[in-house]
């Protein structure tokens, strides 16, 4: 059968903060059949997920810069690749079947083809709503589990501080950091986030740092007894005031620097000598190094789900159309959770 398959594109590289007039909606005849002896999967996407880091691939580099071979830039006019969940049209992979729900490497449109299958996983349960497995049981989930436990290498009764702490991937670590016996205080940019972290999410404290015309001063009187881990979304001022408040042999976790994504260029770093006198450790660290974890991280956050000591934040959008609109709010700090945009029905 042959259809035509809506997809998000970007007109051209995107310089500066990102617009909706960046981007464009487009359509390509696709036949739903996966050629014999090529492994390739087909797959209607349900739900993909919309992520800040997309931005970096989206950017006009000069020669003299380049992006990591993980965010591999993307082409003005062609597919956007996201992680995602859908189900399987067409196979020609003997482990993977007409009908299966998959999770993988999708991408912003109606249909993509999986190349050989690489990195599908077969979703056997309907245990949980299946946006739950592109963000807290995917890859926000593992993201924040790997970066918790194996780069912040956490004790019980130890400080930690969390940036964007209502994203897809700050909500996850709060809570593991609770459930591990940590103090644990949340920023984000506004009110409502800050009630959901205190009420709902139960962080120990949370603040608005848009309130906070000091930084430094904010974190002493959250940390008057100084901060042994960051858990770093943000970078920029915040990972500066964040190390000045550190404890001797603190850990940074730079999991992304979203302030420095679409700005001037401008950068604020923290203070050295503070890093050296006090002995700590700043690891900037991928998920994807981290794949090894997957079965435990699966389980744990499975169980923790089942027994309700964990909240699933999600804010979907509807329509593969609102993805343009659903990835801007990110830097506009809009999505309460986890980001998705739901493209056709379970
Ligand atoms: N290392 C990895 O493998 C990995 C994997 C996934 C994500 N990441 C990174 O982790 C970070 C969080 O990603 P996510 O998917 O969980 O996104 P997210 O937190 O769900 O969404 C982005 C949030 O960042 C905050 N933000 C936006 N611009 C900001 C700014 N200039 N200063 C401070 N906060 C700002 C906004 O919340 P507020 O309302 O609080 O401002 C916004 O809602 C990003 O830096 C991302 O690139 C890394």
């Amino acid at each position: 059968m042959e259809v035509e398959n809506k997809f998000v594109t970007i007109k051209g590289y995107v310089d500066g903060p990102p617009s909706e007039s960046d981007f464009e909606v487009a359509f390509a005849v696709r036949v739903l059949k996966a050629d014999q002896g090529s492994n390739d999967v087909i797959v209607k996407n349900i739900c993909v997920s919309v992520d800040p880091y997309q931005i970096n691939r989206m950017k006009n580099y000069s020669s003299s810069q380049t992006t990591s071979s993980f965010a591999t830039r993307l082409v003005p006019g062609e597919g956007i690749d996201a992680y995602g969940i859908g189900r399987v049209v067409a196979s020609d992979n003997s482990e993977f079947a007409e009908g299966d729900i998959v999770v993988g490497l999708l991408g912003w449109e109606e249909y993509s083809v999986v190349r050989g299958g690489n990195w599908l996983r077969r979703i056997n349960s309907t245990e949980f709503p299946f946006s739950y497995h592109v963000g807290i049981l995917g890859l926000s989930g593992l993201t924040a589990y790997s970066g918790f436990y194996n780069i912040c290498k956490p004790k019980k009764g130890e400080k930690v501080f969390v940036s964007a702490a209502t994203g897809s991937v700050g909500h996850v670590v709060g809570q593991l950091a609770k459930l591990f016996g940590c103090y644990v205080v949340g920023c984000a940019g506004s009110k409502q986030k800050v009630d959901v972290l205190k009420d709902k999410l139960g962080f120990d404290d949370a603040f608005n740092y848009k309130d906070e015309p000091d930084l430094k001063s904010a974190l002493k009187r959250y940390f008057p007894d100084g901060i042994d881990i960051y858990f770093d979304n943000v970078g920029g001022e915040m990972l500066e005031a964040a190390v000045a408040n550190m404890n001797t042999f603190g850990r940074v976790a730079v999991c992304g620097v979203i302030s420095e994504y679409i700005d001037d260029g401008r950068r604020v770093a923290p203070d050295m000598l503070d890093v050296v006198y006090k002995r700590i450790t700043i690891q900037g660290f991928l998920a994807s190094d981290h794949m090894n974890v997957m079965a435990d991280f699966i389980s744990t956050i499975s169980d923790h789900l089942r027994n309700a000591k964990i909240h699933a934040l999600e804010d979907i959008s509807q329509g593969l159309e609102s993805a343009p609109a659903a990835f801007l709010g990110l830097f506009r700090g809009h999505n309460v959770g986890k980001k998705l945009v739901r493209i056709s029905a379970d």
